[in-house]
């Protein structure tokens, strides 16, 4: 145990997360998609949470550059604090399944060991990991915010797919091939794996 964590001790609610989903009626869990810059992570994240909310779940969507310009605003790209941005974002998820909630998060989260830390966080099956898979070449044609171009021309350091890596997950729940399925037809992988899984 570490010098600071040394005095201090987890204290149990009285309201277990096992109550918290009974009173919502479901099972919690984090829908982690992950993928390149433009592979379409937030956009299949935000439709996942717009079906989800039709069907009455409770959901939270945690995406990457909203986290970025709150939570997580001064870490950077390094390695070091897309580390720190993660491990932070694990936490929170954590706390979102703990309250009962589905939540969706949309991070490049590009290294295998930091996913694995999140999964490792959370109970059995409560970590389902989507790979928003699309090529290099693709995502850099759609470069739809133009960062693509922008570290193409040495403007943006460390970017990922061209001067960082990206590391594909081994052993996803999920994969989804953006470049070549709809977003709906997306969705409704996801949806489907829910359903088998009894979450929804
Ligand atoms: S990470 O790697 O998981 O910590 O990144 P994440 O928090 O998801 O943030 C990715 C968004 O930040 C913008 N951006 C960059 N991405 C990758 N590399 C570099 N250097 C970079 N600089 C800024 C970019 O808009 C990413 O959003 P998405 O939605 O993935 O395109």
């Amino acid at each position: 145990m570490s010098k600071s964590t040394t005095n201090l001790h987890w204290h149990q609610a009285e309201v277990t997360k096992e109550k918290r989903q009974e009173h919502k009626g479901h099972k919690s869990a984090v829908i982690w998609f992950t993928g390149l810059s433009g592979a379409g992570k937030s956009t299949v994240a935000n439709a996942i949470e717009q079906r989800l909310i039709q069907e009455k779940k409770h959901t939270y969507l945690l995406d990457g550059d909203n986290v970025r310009l709150g939570l997580n605003k001064g870490l950077g790209f390094s390695e070091e604090d897309r580390k720190e941005n993660i491990r932070r974002i694990g936490e929170v998820a954590k706390l979102f399944v703990d309250a009962g909630v589905i939540v969706a998060t949309a991070f490049i989260s590009p290294f295998r060991d930091d996913r694995d830390s999140v999964r490792d966080l959370l109970d059995e099956g409560e970590f389902i990991e989507v790979y928003v898979r699309c090529s290099l070449e693709e995502c850099e044609q759609r470069d739809p915010k133009g960062l693509y171009k922008k570290a193409r021309a040495g403007e943006i350091p460390e970017f990922t797919g061209i001067s960082s890596p990206y590391e594909e997950p081994n052993n996803p729940e999920l994969i989804l091939d953006s470049d070549k399925e709809s977003v709906e037809e997306l969705v409704e992988k996801v949806v489907e794996y829910l359903k088998s899984k009894n979450l929804i």
